[in-house]
């Protein structure tokens, strides 16, 4: 059976340190979608790693870590990654196994990023500029190259066919590409040969000999449901499917093999990258959400943008995904506010439709409800019985609403800072 674990919201939720958390009860962790964009936060003991493409089981023993045929992988920073990693402690050689459909990112993917946002300007989606779109653009273009194709000895000049397309690209957008694009190429086909020395497997058929022996397997997903291709507030949006269903495509599962999903938002609504975000706040209190929540992206670095809950959204996505649980993030930045607000509506949307279809072209205004904070530093708890009243109110009127029980509260970074709801 295959769980699946995703994220409500604009990314970046905190999903790293959950699968983290939960692998003890798995056999395999896969990630079925996204690329490098993501950075996934674990943090054992006191350590923090970042991990982009390999899955949040790795510093597990005997935990098999899946890059499955939805994710895109840039060798040269995969390989980077799995050094760091092995540095780290992790049995990266053991444990880490690769989807042979998996596409490759080519250096001139990041560079027609790069290139397409430049031309873009003020409208630009603030991409991570890891080559995400261009990559899965060739993928659906049926021009794209696969990790398994680095076994063919066409290899080198299925690339040169790609690159002779990406160059048309870069005369349009006149973008200067000649000079990065060789410094990268040698140490791209490097990387490739680097990551032939691991497990390249044809993963539809590996997972399902997993499931057939009764392994148990969590989908861990990337991004959040928000930057979903087809459901985000597009284009302000990511370029593979976030929610649920995204873990069928992408690791070559049937529906009915399906149990569990678990959802994940924080107490409080962060974005990074351009696009709607009704509740944001630009003032103090988002400030103080910042600084306090360490809200920095974990791959470029780049100041999250911060605001409150916005419910109407996150039942948008519970909905979307089916999700059987929740689990809460971040509930202890929020202590010592007097006063929390989180958007029940948005004016003038009917009951049954709150995210319009242009979300861009529309300005939403929220309807808030405020909620007594409380001033207890509760990092320190453990217990649910043990968390301040005001709080426990607060998680009451939040799966009330949602209509999905909350499982598990996340009171800080690390693996030890997590209750168990019930
Ligand atoms: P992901 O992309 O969903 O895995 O999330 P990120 O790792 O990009 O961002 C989450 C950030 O919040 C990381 O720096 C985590 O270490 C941190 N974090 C995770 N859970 C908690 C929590 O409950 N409280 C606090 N204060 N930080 C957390
Ligand atoms: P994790 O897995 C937060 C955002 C980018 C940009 C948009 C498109 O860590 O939660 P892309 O590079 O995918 O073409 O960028 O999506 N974005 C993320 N935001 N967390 C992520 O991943 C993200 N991955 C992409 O900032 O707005
Ligand atoms: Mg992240």
């Amino acid at each position: 059976m295959v769980d699946v674990l995703l994220g409500l919201q604009w990314g970046d939720e905190g999903k790293g340190k959950i699968a983290d958390f939960l692998t003890p009860n798995y056999d395999v962790v896969a990630r079925f979608q996204g690329g490098p964009n993501a950075g996934h936060s674990l943090e054992i003991n006191g350590m923090k790693h970042v991990l982009n493409t390999i899955p949040s089981g790795i510093f597990h023993e005997n935990c098999i870590n899946l890059i499955g045929n939805g994710v895109v992988i840039d060798p040269i920073l995969l390989r980077a990654e799995i050094e760091k990693t092995i540095a780290a402690g992790a049995d990266v050689r053991g444990g880490l196994y690769i989807s042979k459909k998996a596409h490759l990112i080519l250096p001139s993917h990041r560079l027609l990023d790069a290139a397409s946002e430049n031309a873009k300007g003020e409208q630009k989606i603030g991409s991570t500029l890891r080559g995400i779109s261009p990559t899965y653009q060739d993928k659906t273009g049926r021009s794209g190259l696969r990790v398994g194709d680095a076994d063919s000895p066409e290899f080198k000049a299925l690339y040169q066919k790609a690159l002779e397309k990406h160059i048309s690209v870069f005369r349009y957008y006149q973008f200067d590409y000649e000079e990065t694009l060789k410094n990268l190429e040698s140490e791209w086909f490097e990387a490739v040969e680097y990551l032939r020395g691991f497990k390249q497997v044809n993963s539809e058929f590996f997972l399902h000999r997993q499931i057939k022996a009764g392994k148990k397997v969590l989908a861990e997903g990337a991004q959040g449901s928000l930057l979903d291709l087809d459901f985000g507030s597009y284009p302000f949006v990511t370029s593979s499917n976030t929610i649920s269903g995204g873990a069928c495509v992408g690791l070559g599962l049937a529906p009915k093999y399906i149990n569990k999903v678990t959802g994940i938002f924080k107490a409080y609504c962060t974005r990074v990258g351009s696009g709607p975000f009704p509740t944001e706040l630009n003032d103090d209190m988002g400030q103080f959400l910042r600084d306090k929540g360490h809200e920095y992206g974990a791959t470029t670095g780049r100041p999250r943008r911060t605001g409150w809950l916005d419910l109407p959204a996150l039942k948008y996505a519970i909905m979307l995904s089916g999700v059987d649980e929740l689990i809460m993030m971040k509930a202890d930045v929020l202590s010592g506010i007097d006063t929390i607000q989180a958007a029940l509506a948005y004016e003038g949307c009917s009951d049954e439709e709150q995210c319009p279809f242009n979300m861009q072209g529309t300005t939403l205004t929220p309807e808030y409800k405020s909620f007594p904070g409380w001033q207890e530093d509760i990092s320190v708890i453990r217990e649910y019985q043990a968390l301040p009243e005001t709080f426990r109110q607060y998680i009451d009127f939040m799966e009330a609403e949602c209509e999905v029980p909350i499982g598990v509260i996340s009171v800080g970074p690390d693996r030890e800072q997590t209750i168990m709801k019930k």
